[in-house]
C-alpha cells in the first residue's frame, strides 16, 4: 500500500509555483520562490512529527505546550536540492543536514553519484529528502536506496514539480515513502525534462545557463 502522494492545493503554493515556472524570473527571485515553497510544503509534510508535552511559564501562569521530540534529517540532492534545505533549517534549526551529490547523465538520463556525506550512524528518526524536480525518478530512488541501506527507517520526499513517470517510479520502488509536491505535470519530453515544468532547476537557481 503506497504511503501517499500529497499535492498541495494551497493558494500560496499554486500561485508561487506558477511564478516559478515563468522563464523571465531572475535567479534571485527563483531562489526566493524555491525557499518559500519548500517551507510551505515542509509544514504540510511534518503534520505528524512527534512531540512531547512540556510546560512554559508565561508572565501570568504555567501553560502546557509541546516540544519537537523527533530528530529530523534533511537530505538535499545536490545541487538543486540545496535551495530547499536552508529554509527547512529556519523552521527546524535542530535538524541535521546530509548532502548527497547526484547528477543526471545527459545521454542516458541515469543518476551519477559524485558526493555522499553521511555520518557514521543513521542517528535520526525521520529523513526528508529534498529536490525540486522528480522527473524519471532515478535520482530520488537512488537516494532512498542509499539511505535505507545505511539504516534510515522512515523517509519522506519533498519536491516542487513532478512528472507522473517519476511519481510512479518512486512509488513502485519505495511504496513506504510519502511524497509531498507543489504540482504534478503532464509528461516528460524526449530529453526527460518535465513538461510544462520549469526547465533546469539547478541552472535557474544558480544562473548557470
Ligand atoms: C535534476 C533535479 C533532480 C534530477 C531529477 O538534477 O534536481 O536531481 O535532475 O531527474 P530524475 O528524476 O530524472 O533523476 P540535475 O541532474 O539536473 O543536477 P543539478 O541539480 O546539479 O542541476
Ligand atoms: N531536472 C530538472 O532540473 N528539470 C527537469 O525538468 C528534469 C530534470
Amino acid at each position: 500500500m503506497p504511503a501517499g502522494l500529497h499535492v498541495s492545493n494551497h493558494p500560496f503554493v499554486r500561485a508561487k509555483v506558477t511564478r516559478l515556472r515563468d522563464r523571465s524570473v531572475s535567479p534571485k527571485e527563483f531562489r526566493e520562490l524555491v525557499s518559500s515553497l519548500a517551507e510551505l510544503l515542509f509544514v504540510e509534510a511534518t503534520h505528524d512529527l512527534a512531540t512531547e508535552p512540556i510546560t512554559v511559564e508565561t508572565p501570568l501562569a504555567v501553560c502546557p505546550g509541546v516540544k519537537i521530540a523527533a530528530q529530523v534529517g534533511i537530505i538535499p540532492i545536490l545541487r538543486a536540492g540545496l535551495g530547499m534545505a536552508e529554509p527547512l533549517l529556519h523552521v527546524l534549526p535542530d535538524a541535521i543536514v546530509w548532502h548527497l551529490g547526484l547528477y543526471r547523465d545527459h545521454d542516458t538520463h541515469q543518476p551519477i553519484w559524485y558526493y555522499d556525506k553521511l555520518p557514521k550512524q543513521p542517528n535520526i528518526d525521520i529523513a526528508f529528502i529534498v529536490d525540486p524536480m522528480l522527473a524519471t525518478g532515478g535520482s530520488v530512488v537512488a537516494a532512498v536506496d542509499r539511505l535505507k541501506k545505511w539504516g534510515v527507517q522512515r523517509i519522506k520526499f519533498l519536491g516542487l514539480i513532478a512528472a507522473p513517470e517519476g511519481v510512479a517510479a518512486l512509488q513502485s520502488a519505495h511504496p513506504d515513502v510519502s511524497i509531498y509536491l507543489a504540482a504534478v505535470d503532464t509528461h516528460l519530453n524526449e530529453n526527460r525534462y518535465i513538461v510544462p515544468g520549469l526547465g533546469d532547476a539547478g541552472d535557474r537557481q544558480f544562473g548557470t545557463r
